[in-house]
C-alpha cells in the first residue's frame, strides 16, 4: 500500500468526494438494487453504531467504507453496505486497510457477525471479502415474473409510487430522488 495513504474516520468534510467516488464506481445498472444517494450516506453518518472510514491521499479521498450496527432487526449483527476504491488506486491493498478499520470498530461496538452482500458478477468484491475473512452465507436470487397482460416496453419496470411512499423510500435510501434504484450491492 502507498505509505502516504491514511485511513481516517469519515467526517462531513469528506461527503462531497465520497458521493462523487460512489457515483463513479458503483454499477447502477445491475440488480439487486439498493440506492447510492446522499441520503444513504447521511444515514450511515447519523447512525450511533456507525463505522465509516475514508482512505485519503493528501486531501483526496481515494476510498471509503460505510457500515453500521444496523442489520434488519438484529442488534448484534452489523451491516457493511458500501465500499469503494478509486480505479487508479485499486489493487494496492486500500480496501483491505479500510476493511480492517471498519470491522475492528464494528466488533468493538459489539457485533457478533458482520454481514455484507455481493452481486453475483462482482468478482473483485467477492474476492476482496473472502480475503478479509468473510465466507459465503445464504444466497438470495431475485426471481421475477412479469405480468403477461402488461405490454411492457424495455426499461418499463419502473413502478409508480405515491408521493408519501416515495418520500419514505428516499428517506430510507432505498431509491434515489428521481425514483430510480441504484447500483447492485457490494
Ligand atoms: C472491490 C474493491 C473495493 C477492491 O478494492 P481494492 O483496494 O482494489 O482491493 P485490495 O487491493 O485491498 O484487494 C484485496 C483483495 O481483493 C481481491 N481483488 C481486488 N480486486 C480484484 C479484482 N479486480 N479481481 C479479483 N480479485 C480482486 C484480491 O484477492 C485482493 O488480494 P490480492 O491483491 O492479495 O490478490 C474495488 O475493486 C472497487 O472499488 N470496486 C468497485 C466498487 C464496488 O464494486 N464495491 C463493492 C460494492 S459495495
Amino acid at each position: 500500500m502507498e505509505s502516504d495513504i491514511a485511513i481516517v474516520s469519515m467526517g462531513l468534510g469528506h461527503l462531497r468526494q465520497v458521493i462523487d467516488l460512489g457515483y463513479q464506481v458503483f454499477d447502477t445498472s445491475a440488480k439487486p438494487y439498493t440506492s447510492w444517494s446522499l441520503t444513504s450516506v447521511a444515514e450511515h453518518l447519523d447512525s450511533a453504531g456507525r463505522s465509516c472510514w475514508v482512505a485519503v491521499d493528501s486531501d483526496r479521498v481515494v476510498g471509503f467504507v460505510l457500515a453500521s450496527m444496523e442489520f434488519e432487526l438484529r442488534d448484534d449483527w452489523a451491516y457493511l453496505e458500501w465500499i469503494a476504491v478509486a480505479p487508479d488506486m485499486q489493487g494496492r491493498g486500500v480496501a483491505g486497510k479500510l476493511m480492517t478499520a471498519c470491522c475492528d470498530t464494528l466488533f468493538e461496538h459489539g457485533a457478533r457477525r458482520i454481514v455484507t452482500d455481493v452481486e453475483l458478477h462482482n468478482n473483485a468484491s467477492a474476492a476482496m471479502m473472502r480475503k478479509n475473512g468473510f465466507t459465503e452465507g445464504t444466497t438470495v436470487t431475485l426471481f421475477v415474473r412479469p405480468n403477461p397482460d402488461e405490454a411492457l416496453t424495455e426499461g418499463d419496470d419502473q413502478i409508480s409510487l405515491s408521493p408519501g411512499t416515495k418520500r419514505d423510500l428516499i428517506r430510507r435510501g432505498r431509491i434515489t430522488g428521481d425514483g430510480r434504484h441504484g447500483r447492485a450491492k457490494a
